[in-house]
């Protein structure tokens, strides 16, 4: 039997795979994120360990884990948040959950274009501030999506799905950047390759983020790229927040250098920079893109399905490292 220490409350169908493949499994009981000094006790003597994205997961704690972990399991698709390199020499499997959060995230990508060009949280506020006196002919005025340009930072599947709603449901035109360019996409949705993401971001009338975090990608959205978006254009993250330079974005927010954000995820979570909240300009939602039940609950199958695999002593199913 094994041990395995679980951070958060998770959708309990995970729980149940792990329990009936027999391990004993500990559940950080209290609801909040687990303080670091109760994690690097918690996580003592476990075989596997099923993290959280808000969790370091670093050479400190795979050490205070002890020689016998075998398995990280991150309920995440992203892992900046674990030291792939000491996880690998200590000879821990590190796996993440791609894929089944792909719909979530996209759809939330695309609720955020659709609440800033149709002007609805803001909408939302006017109403509830009983400022609405009746219809008028220039109320709230945003934009149609049709026939605009979507520009796509990073094509992998998240991205991928981006355009396709992009261009089957709202008839947008699609310009991208990525590593490589993608002839499938090419050829199914018209979406224009760009070698440089610079000229992404001169095009678009909406830049969606969808790279992970990395080196090459933290505050891959600095001042001097801000300033090459159109003045009238948005900027949409549901990645991870330090790809933009949270602080430069405010600047360019309250300078007109562009027109509007919306961002589920920041730079130094759960704060937000300083001037962020006092801008109406922008749309703040608290890194819930893939907060459905049906990717929750997913994610947490295949974070317990790759632990219980890795403890039978067979290979991981999304390994990451
Ligand atoms: C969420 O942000 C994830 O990486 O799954
Ligand atoms: C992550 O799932 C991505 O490839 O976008």
């Amino acid at each position: 039997m094994a041990s395995i220490f679980v951070t958060r409350q998770v959708p309990q169908r995970g729980i149940e795979i792990l329990q009936s493949a027999g391990h004993e499994v500990r559940v950080y009981p209290k609801d909040q994120i687990i303080e670091r000094e109760e994690f690097l006790e918690g996580v003592q003597g476990a075989d596997a360990l099923l993290c959280m994205l808000t969790e370091k997961i670093d050479a400190e704690l795979l050490e205070r884990a002890g020689s016998q972990l075998k398995v990280v399991a991150n309920l995440a698709v992203g892992y900046d948040n674990i030291n792939l390199e000491t996880a690998k020499e200590r000879g821990v499997v590190v796996t993440n959950t791609p894929g089944v959060l792909t719909d979530a995230v996209a759809e939330h990508a695309f609720g955020l274009i659709l609440a800033l060009a149709h002007r609805i949280v803001a909408g939302d506020a006017f109403f509830r501030a009983g400022k609405y006196k009746g219809w008028e002919p220039m109320l709230l005025l945003g934009h149609s999506l049709a026939g605009k340009t979507l520009g796509i930072v990073g094509l992998g599947r998240i991205g991928s799905r981006v355009v396709h709603h992009a261009v089957r449901g709202f008839d947008m035109n699609v310009v991208y950047y990525d590593l490589q360019p993608s002839g499938e996409l090419e050829q199914t949705y018209h979406a224009v390759y760009k070698p440089r993401v610079e000229d992404v971001l001169a095009e678009a009338d909406y830049v969606s983020l969808h790279v992970p975090l990395t080196d090459q990608t933290r505050h891959l959205m600095n001042a001097e790229r801000l300033r090459l978006m159109k003045p009238t254009s948005y900027l949409i993250n549901t990645s991870r927040g330090p790809v933009i330079d949270e602080a430069a974005l405010v600047e360019a927010l309250k300078g007109g250098i562009i027109k509007g954000a919306a961002l589920d995820v920041f730079e130094h979570e759960p704060e937000a920079a300083p001037g962020l909240k006092e801008l109406d300009n922008v749309v703040l939602t608290p890194h819930i893109a893939s907060a459905t039940e049906e990717a929750r609950t997913q994610m947490a199958v295949m974070a317990a399905e790759n632990i219980v695999a890795v403890l039978q002593g067979k290979a991981a199913l999304n390994p990451v490292n």
